[in-house]
């Protein structure tokens, strides 16, 4: 029999998100709920972000900007760095994938922490890598136990601070160690900092001030939390101009919605 589906599919159990919100109220009968694990805001986007989506909603018949200029010159300005360091993606689980799609090969290795978030593993598999996995000490990342896992067939190595599921941070001390460590021929490091605004630890590691010093960082960030902004799926990342070219030859032009590119700039102005 003709094989149509890729081997590496027989062993992914697809992402089970659970039924929506409004499926569990009615299965419920409740009239509000709260979901904790998706880790939503509780309190709704900005109200400056509602009406500039309001705004932009009569223009939904045009393809939105490829890319994203608005709104990655407003984060540019924000985090001051240069717009041609931003990438913008259907939330940062897109950019992960495409990460994962520009640089990972069959027998390349990824060292993540585990447990952490769930779709780290699953495009690595899905890219035929290899997940390597470096065991919490204490809910913590273990930088040295990582960096112990790095060796030639490493591709990337995958931190997140503040840390999903255990939400400890890395220390900027911790993370400056660990990247020098990674030599002159470093592997991609990928700081995944979805939860970077709920942390205000001053000794927390801050990729974007890390950046100058590491030249395979890419750092994550998302509207989906602090911003309140999940359903709109609007991540970003940054890293060196010559990583977000990388990364720009496997994006689909219109992958951030006209909708999503137009909150998320109202959302910024909006602190
Ligand atoms: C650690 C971590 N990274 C990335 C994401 C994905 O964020 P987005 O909604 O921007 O895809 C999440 C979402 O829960 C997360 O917990």
């Amino acid at each position: 029999m003709r094989r149509l589906w890729r081997s590496t599919l027989d062993h992914l159990t697809p992402y089970e998100a659970g039924p929506s919100l409004e499926a569990l109220k009615a299965q419920l009968g409740l009239a509000e709920i709260v979901r904790l694990s998706a880790n939503e805001s509780p309190l709704g986007p900005s109200p400056r972000a509602v009406e500039a989506i309001r705004a932009e909603a009569p223009r939904a018949h045009l393809y939105p900007d490829a890319g994203a200029t608005a709104l990655r010159e407003a984060l540019a300005r924000t985090l001051a760095v240069g717009p041609e360091s931003v990438i913008l993606g259907n939330g940062a689980d897109e950019l992960l994938g495409l990460i994962a799609w520009a640089a990972l090969e069959a027998g390349d290795e990824v060292v993540i922490p585990h447990p952490a978030f769930e779709p780290y593993a699953t495009l690595v598999a899905l890219a035929g890598a290899t997940a390597v996995r470096s065991p919490l000490a204490d809910y913590r990342l273990d930088l040295d136990d990582m960096a112990r896992r790095v060796t030639s067939r490493t591709k990337a190595v995958i931190l997140c601070s503040p840390h999903n599921p255990t939400g400890t941070i890395i220390p900027s001390a911790a993370f400056r160690r660990f990247a020098s460590g990674l030599g002159g021929d470093p592997p991609l490091l990928v700081l995944d900092e979805a939860y970077r605004d709920f942390a205000d630890d001053p000794e927390g590691a801050d990729g974007i001030a890390a950046l100058p010093a590491c030249p395979t960082l890419i750092v994550l960030r998302t509207f989906s939390k602090i911003a309140g902004l999940a359903g709109l799926r609007v991540g970003y990342g940054v890293a060196r101009p010559d990583i977000v070219a990388m990364l720009n030859r496997v994006r689909a032009p219109y992958n951030v919605n006209r909708l999503a590119q137009a909150a998320a700039v109202a959302a910024l102005e909006d602190r």
